[in-house]
């Protein structure tokens, strides 16, 4: 049994052919009605995942203080846009501004934008930063001219990345098509050459490639925008240091599904090509490193005792818990990167140096 939206994808390519990837992941997770970051809620223990500030506040705290400390190195602008691309529950955030209450001339200077399509969503974060008069947008390139502080965790991965294999005679596109009853999604390699192989490495037979055009378009936007009005912007997301191979996953109720399965109703995601996106910003980079030693030389194991001090024995256990899931190797420690983009103009930010 497919979804309403599955047989309109159906539908689509019967009457046009058939559509990349990504043309298929952007109807999958945005169609105006029934995409997937449009209806539900996804996030949190009853959606389909849990992020690393719905594990525990420690993480939009560090984040909080390192955005205060980068407003600082920026000299201070009032006023400063600060930004969340894809701000879920809004608890990052939340914890964020918690932290910083006390950072002098820090909130009366900051005007927050959140970039979230999801209706539900915008509800959440409306309950959760409804203090701070958020405005929303759609696409970042609605975010007012000025200097910008900009945090995105786990939202590259939601946006549409295309997908290519070696063959004898070149690299050929994966594409999404209709299996002979005319209903049913299938995928197939397009017959041509792709125009995307000068992009594509020198690979044999059988290689698997990735390309997220709307990251790469998004990292330039994000760039082009701190060089132009000064600011910086911090990316967490799961992923590689340089591209290799495909790693678009489905997930529907905390398990793996199949990618052309319920769309609408599944989850996809790709893993982030950093090299590709800090080399679109054109704009300095610092990264990425992994989750773990970033959070790590930020002091949260510090912060970790801090908490643990005025906890019960109950909640020691958790805050132990919520720690590991974030920084050990093995949970979300090392998959997890975090790539930092400046403006060229302030100086290095914390939590990217060895020697912290
Ligand atoms: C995986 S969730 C991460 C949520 C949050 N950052 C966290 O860490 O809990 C992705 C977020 O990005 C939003 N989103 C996904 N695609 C989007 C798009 N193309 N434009 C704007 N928001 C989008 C989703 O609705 C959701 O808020």
């Amino acid at each position: 049994m497919t979804t309403e939206l599955g047989r309109l994808i159906a539908r689509r390519i019967a009457l046009t052919g058939p559509i990349s990837i990504a043309d298929f992941m952007a109807e999958a997770l945005g169609h105006p009605r029934l995409g997937y970051y449009r209806r539900a809620l996804p996030v949190g223990a009853g959606g389909d995942f849990i992020t690393a500030p719905e594990i525990s506040q420690m993480f939009g705290e560090l984040i909080g203080a390192w955005l205060a400390e980068r407003w600082i190195a920026i000299g201070t602008p009032s006023p400063v846009h600060l930004v969340e691309l894809g701000p879920g529950r809004g608890t990052l955030m939340a914890d964020a501004l918690r932290a910083t209450r006390s950072v002098s001339g820090f909130h009366a200077a900051l005007r927050l934008h959140l970039v979230e399509t999801n209706a539900p969503l915008r509800a959440e974060q409306h309950r959760a930063l409804g203090v701070f008069a958020p405005v929303w947008h759609e696409r970042f390139d609605a975010v007012p001219p000025g200097p910008a502080l900009v945090v995105a965790n786990e939202f590259f991965d939601a946006l549409p990345v295309r997908q290519f294999r070696r063959t004898s005679q070149g690299w050929r596109e994966r594409m999404v098509g209709l299996a002979a009853d005319g209903e049913t999604l299938v995928l197939a390699l397009a017959p041509g050459v792709t125009p995307y192989a000068r992009y594509l490495p020198v690979a044999a037979e059988g290689a698997e490639a990735e390309i997220g055009e709307a990251g790469r378009d998004l990292a330039a936007a994000i760039g082009e925008r701190l060089l132009r009005d000064g600011g910086w912007a911090l990316i967490v997301d799961y992923g590689y240091d340089r591209g290799a191979g495909t790693s678009l996953q489905a997930v529907r109720g905390h398990q793996g599904a199949r990618i052309l399965d319920r769309p609408g109703e599944t989850d996809l995601s790709a893993h982030v090509d950093f090299a590709a996106l800090a080399a679109a910003t054109r704009a300095p980079a610092f990264g990425p490193v992994s989750q773990g030693s970033f959070l790590c030389r930020l002091g949260i194991r510090q912060r970790a005792q801090s908490l643990k001090t005025r906890a019960s024995e109950f909640q020691r256990t958790a805050i132990d818990a919520a720690l590991a899931r974030l920084i050990d190797p093995r949970q979300m420690g090392t998959l997890f990167r975090v790539l930092a983009v400046g403006d060229g103009r302030s100086t290095a930010p914390a939590g990217f140096s060895e020697a912290e």
